[in-house]
């Protein structure tokens, strides 16, 4: 038994999963002939609780997720890394045990409209381990110390896909570095996004950071590194996020604008989860300015590295 929420005129039942973020939906079939006032009744779970679960999605297929994901807005693909074969749009995200997305961040920040959800979907699970984790930004917001709070209102970010990524990761692969210099940084983005953003549904003030964000705009390097940390600490705080264990079946939707999430490396085994996009909008901050793409520019393949 869950609990019950009327949305639109839906009555939702649902399991909170955390205190501050996190639920699991009972009751719904996903796919791609959801009742419009179902469709609407998920979206603002959805931008309620920050990430939503759904069990027992056993008969999702791909083109079906990718149906689903085009009721709640337009599929966007990954901006370098390829999609799944078959598939409009979708991101598969496998490993078998020597990868796994272990940073926190939030989807695909160095672009200016970067997604404002993603639906992830699991196909291939490791005995143990490869749980995902999420943090609320909004509730890490909120719960600043007021000069904290007025300190981030005033900061911008830059974020990039391209960064020293073997001295991020210093337990990656060769093969791993050279994917995200030949692939994951095929294109070079910069984008200014200030670190307060206002959510566009909830009204929330969310703060925008994750891996991407290598550089507070106007600090040098040091004292960029250490502002960052503190405000990641705060987002990272236990009391902000939800652990998920996955099973079969089980699909998870994040809003991807109130949050960040981190694939934890525990496991040994192949793990494959899909991942379908939905496109977003330009961030605006606290005075009403939006953020800004500085930098596109498509690099030459790294030909010394591409013949390895
Ligand atoms: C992702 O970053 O979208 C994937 C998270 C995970 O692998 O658990």
């Amino acid at each position: 038994m869950g609990l019950h929420e009327k949305i639109e005129d839906i009555e939702l039942e649902y399991r909170p999963v955390a205190g501050r973020i996190g639920a699991e939906i009972l009751g719904v079939k996903l796919g791609g002939d959801l009742e419009a006032r179902t469709v609407a009744a998920i979206r603002k779970a959805l931008f309620k609780h920050k990430v939503i679960f759904f069990r027992d999605q056993h008969d999702l297929t791909d083109a079906q997720q990718e149906a689903f994901g085009k009721l709640l807005g337009n599929l966007v693909p990954h901006p370098t890394v390829p999609k799944i074969e078959g598939t409009e749009s979708a991101l598969n995200i496998v490993s078998d045990g020597t990868y796994a997305a272990n940073q926190w961040h939030t989807d695909v920040t160095f672009v200016d409209a970067y997604p404002l959800a993603s639906i992830l979907r699991a196909v291939h699970l490791p005995p143990k381990g490869g749980d995902t984790v999420w943090a609320n930004t909004a509730a890490a917001y909120e719960h600043l110390p007021v000069p904290l709070r007025e300190l981030a209102d005033k900061l911008w970010a830059l974020h990039t896909n391209a960064f020293d990524y073997a001295a991020a990761r210093p337990d990656a692969s060769a093969d791993r570095v050279k994917h995200h210099r030949n692939v994951f940084a095929s294109t070079v983005y910069e984008t200014e996004h200030p670190l307060v953003r206002v959510h566009p549904e909830t009204g929330e003030r969310t703060l925008l950071l994750g891996n991407f964000a290598q550089k507070i705009i106007g600090l040098n390097r040091d004292d960029s590194a250490r502002l960052i940390a503190i405000f990641q600490d705060h987002i990272t705080r236990l009391e902000n996020t939800v652990r998920w264990h996955w099973a079969l079946g089980d699909v998870a939707i994040w809003d991807n604008r109130a949050t960040q999430h981190y694939g934890i490396g525990d496991f040994t085994e192949r793990r494959e989860l899909h991942r379908v996009t939905i496109d977003g909008d330009v961030p605006v901050g606290i005075d009403g300015t939006s953020s800004v793409t500085r930098r596109k520019e498509v690099k030459a393949p790294d030909l010394q590295h591409a013949a390895e």
